[in-house]
């Protein structure tokens, strides 16, 4: 059936400024890296981008490797993009992404002029699209210069195919030197993407303070540890599960009892608080973002985001109870 998007959509979701730039977010993100290969039903995805877009999510997060295989992420939204969004193409932020091995050969990988230009019109072509709102270089690279990644950033956005370039998994002390080169090339960097959760809270050594400095704003992508800071594997893995779908990212051995012995502390801190422990663990990271990046398989977990909107502050002794509980 034809999509008509909720007229109601912008309601719900609010809208935070990136950084020092003109660009505004949605405090939640969907991010497309698992349930939009071509090992999922594209009805589920396509279901999963509808319901998200109805709720106010108008930022999108790709990459080239995403699938599985690879690329794969990339083509289906495409064509869902194609059938459902074209005219809505002007209220999305569509990102993309190159860092990672993409295809055979020294050019295929890290952080080169070759790799980083060939892969987004790689990306373009997948999508169908003219350009993305914001490429990014996907990790730093250590043997290519820094100068070369970043010039490399700059030339896509003066080629008119992105129009905001992005930095992810960069630690801080290099995250502040690539926004300086940027800053200079006169594209400034807009965004930061770094892993951030209750259960990964290294950007709050440094990485946040400068990217304060520099006006860059920050997505914070796996929000939820991938799953495991909802409720998700309280009473053991369910067969739908991630951790039950043989992803290397998360494994059984993940879930150690110690690990689920802090989950069900911070579980029933959540409680106190009348949320949900995925909504807590959100709320907590968004304090310090610009917005949440969390994936979903279901229409549900998109549903539980946004309902934690209207719980997003806490007393200092909330803070230090789940301070205490994930030492
Ligand atoms: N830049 C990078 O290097 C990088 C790396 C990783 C990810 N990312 C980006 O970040 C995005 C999000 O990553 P992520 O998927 O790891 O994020 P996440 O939000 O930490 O985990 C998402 C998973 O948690 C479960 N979940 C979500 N909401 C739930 C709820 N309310 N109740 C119970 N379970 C819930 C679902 O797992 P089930 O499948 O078990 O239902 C869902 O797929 C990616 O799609 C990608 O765009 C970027």
């Amino acid at each position: 059936m034809q999509y008509l998007a909720a007229a109601h959509r912008y309601e719900a979701m609010q809208y935070r400024r990136c950084g020092r730039s003109g660009l505004k977010l949605p405090a939640i993100s969907l991010g497309l890296w698992h349930n939009f290969g071509d090992a999922t039903r594209v009805d589920n995805s396509r279901e999963l981008l509808r319901h998200a877009f109805d709720r106010g999510i108008t930022h999108f997060d790709l990459a080239n490797n995403y699938g599985p295989p690879p690329g794969s992420a990339e083509s289906n939204f495409g064509r869902i993009l194609r059938e459902d969004f074209s005219g809505y193409r002007d209220e999305l932020i569509i990102s993309s992404k190159a860092g990672y091995t993409m295809w055979d050969g020294p050019y295929g990988d890290w952080g080169s002029r070759k790799y980083l230009i060939a892969s987004l019109d790689q990306s373009l072509k997948r999508m169908g699209l003219d350009y993305v709102d914001i490429f990014y270089h996907h990790r730093p690279d250590p043997e290519t210069p820094l100068e070369e990644t970043m010039r490399a950033l700059d030339h896509v956005v003066r080629q008119g195919k992105a129009l905001y370039v992005g930095l992810s998994n960069y630690p801080a002390e290099r995250a502040a030197q690539a926004a300086d080169i940027l800053r200079e090339l006169g594209t400034p960097c807009l965004i930061h993407q770094p892993k951030y959760s209750l259960f990964e809270q290294k950007p709050e050594q440094g990485l946040l303070s400068v990217l304060e400095e520099k006006g860059v704003g920050c997505i914070a992508f796996s929000p939820l540890a991938g799953g495991v800071l909802t409720d998700r594997y309280l009473t053991g893995i369910p067969t739908d599960s991630r951790a039950a779908s043989g992803s290397q990212f998360l494994t059984s051995d993940t879930l150690t009892a110690e690990k689920m012995a802090t989950v069900r502390k911070l579980n029933a801190i959540a409680e106190q608080r009348g949320q949900k422990l995925s909504q807590m663990a959100l709320a907590w990271v968004l304090r310090n973002v610009t917005s949440v990046l969390i994936g979903a398989s279901k229409t549900a977990q998109i549903d539980d985001a946004v309902a934690m909107l209207a719980n997003t502050s806490f007393t200092d002794e909330e803070l230090s109870q789940i301070a205490d509980a994930v030492v």
